[in-house]
């Protein structure tokens, strides 16, 4: 596992979108797993800009997103289907029909994540999965306890996660109670890792996913046994970790 230090939350984009277009420039055609939250809203910014010079061309490249809450459907400015248009594809040379989420709208779980394991595994895996960080150490919507086996799945949400998200919603009741999220045997199946994190807040879930024990307690710490994972996270994040890389 590598650590890089980024000074703040936009050299943590830049140094993120650098390697996302390194990986884009050399395999033009390959698969992008990707994330939503706020964390990655700056590295795609980034990614935007270079697009806009004529530095990076997304035209060959698929994407798979980590997870969808369960009952939204893509018109809703909440779903991370929205959010993906709004923050990235719609800005980009992308091919819409290249871009894939696990289906919110689809009402029976299991054949929701059997769909998307198939479309995962037909593209042959993922090249490059983004990731970011829950401060209960989540990974996509795998929470504490998560069986480390599992592919895609629905999730019930926790009360933590609901109240982290709130700030999306107009309120508490808003937010969706279940969604598809890859599991973690899925994310550990990508080639490489890529983990954004940014602020104090997060400080203790960097400390105890990457420098604690492996523990379904801390899903972000299986990433230790990945053998091609970055951490790019600002000094903020790593206040916690002096010493320890
Ligand atoms: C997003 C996802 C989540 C977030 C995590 C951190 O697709 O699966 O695991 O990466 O909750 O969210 P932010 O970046 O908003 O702090």
């Amino acid at each position: 596992m590598k650590i890089v230090k980024a000074k703040d939350y936009n050299d943590m984009s830049r140094k993120a979108a650098n390697i996302i277009s390194a990986q884009v420039i050399m395999k033009p055609h390959c698969v992008l797993g990707l994330a939503t939250g706020s964390t990655p809203i700056g590295a795609y910014k980034q990614l935007v800009e270079w697009y806009n010079k004529g530095d990076i061309d997304f035209s060959e490249v698929s994407t798979v997103n980590l997870d969808e809450y369960k009952g939204l459907t893509r018109d809703n400015p909440q779903s991370y289907y929205y959010f993906m248009n709004e923050n990235l594809f719609d800005h980009i040379n992308i091919k819409k029909e290249n871009t894939y989420l696990p289906d919110g709208t689809e009402e029976d779980s299991a054949k929701a994540c059997a769909d998307y394991n198939a479309v995962i595994h037909s593209m042959g895996g993922v090249d490059l999965q983004l990731l970011g960080l829950g401060h209960n150490g989540h990974i996509g919507f795998n929470e504490p306890g998560i069986a480390f086996e599992k592919e895609t799945h629905c999730v019930n949400l926790t009360e933590q996660t609901i109240k982290a998200n709130m700030r999306f919603f107009l309120s508490e009741k808003d937010v969706p109670r279940q969604a598809y999220t890859m599991g973690i045997k899925t994310i550990m199946s990508a080639k490489k890792i890529l983990v954004v994190v940014s602020g104090e807040d997060k400080a203790e879930a960097v400390k105890k996913s990457f420098f604690g024990p492996i523990t379904p307690a801390v899903p972000g710490s299986i990433l230790q046994l990945h053998n091609d994972v970055v951490v790019v996270a600002d000094e903020a994040a790593l206040s916690l970790c002096e010493g320890l890389y």
